[in-house]
């Protein structure tokens, strides 16, 4: 049995194999597989666009085990937007760029305290087109007044976390990948695959 990531983007695998790193199962990336897979993301929830890319990568390998995630922000002010549609919040010709403005704009003349927002990550794990584990991941902090900083991507730069006093993108990879959401979810993963080989063993 291996742990199949059901992710098409390289960046996200090598932060979920540095995550992971220590598991007793073999983990390897869709991109590896013989099978590919076209998936439209147009759930309503981060749930049913992880179940979404995922079960379709777990119905073709039953024997492994498939996880997958869907991610984004959710600002309270905007009621929890851009959600599942963070990607694209500025439009069909979107960039980060563009997101961030659009969100700084909506934010416009609102004070710190209603300014806050969380990076929420929705994990899933299938066997055979079952899911078998859903874990949520988030981190919570507040939109910037202004965009700040070139690391990491998406709303990194608008995204201030308080402790530091800085925004995401102001902080070094290696620091944003112990508190991201993602990283949060993979580690709760982790966890529960410590557990079961405890128990299997
Ligand atoms: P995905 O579907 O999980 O790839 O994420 C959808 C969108 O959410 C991305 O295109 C980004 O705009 C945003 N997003 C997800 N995770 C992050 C993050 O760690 N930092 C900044 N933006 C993120």
């Amino acid at each position: 049995m291996r742990l199949i990531i059901a992710t098409e983007n390289e960046g996200k695998l090598r932060e979920i194999k540095h995550i992971l790193k220590g598991i007793k199962i073999p983990i390897i990336s869709q991109a590896s597989l013989d099978k590919k897979f076209h998936i439209k993301e147009n759930g309503k929830t981060f749930f049913e666009n992880a179940v979404k890319k995922t079960k379709p990568v777990s119905l073709a390998y039953k024997n492994d085990l498939v996880a997958g995630e869907d991610s984004g922000l959710e600002v309270e002010y905007l009621h929890g937007a851009p959600g599942v549609y963070s990607k694209r919040y500025s439009g069909k010709n979107w960039t980060y760029e563009k997101n961030n403005l659009k969100i700084l704009k909506e934010l416009q003349g609102i004070t710190q305290k209603k300014r806050k927002a969380s990076f929420h990550c929705c994990l899933v794990l299938l066997k055979a087109g079952k899911l078998i584990k859903k874990i949520d991941g988030r981190l919570n902090g507040y939109i910037s007044y202004e965009s700040k900083g070139t690391h990491g991507f998406g709303y990194d730069p608008i995204f201030y976390l308080p402790k530091y006093r800085k925004t995401v993108a102001e902080l070094p990879l290696n620091v944003k990948n112990k508190l991201s959401h993602r990283a949060k979810a993979f580690l709760k993963l982790k966890n529960y695959f410590s557990i079961i080989r405890n128990y299997e063993d």
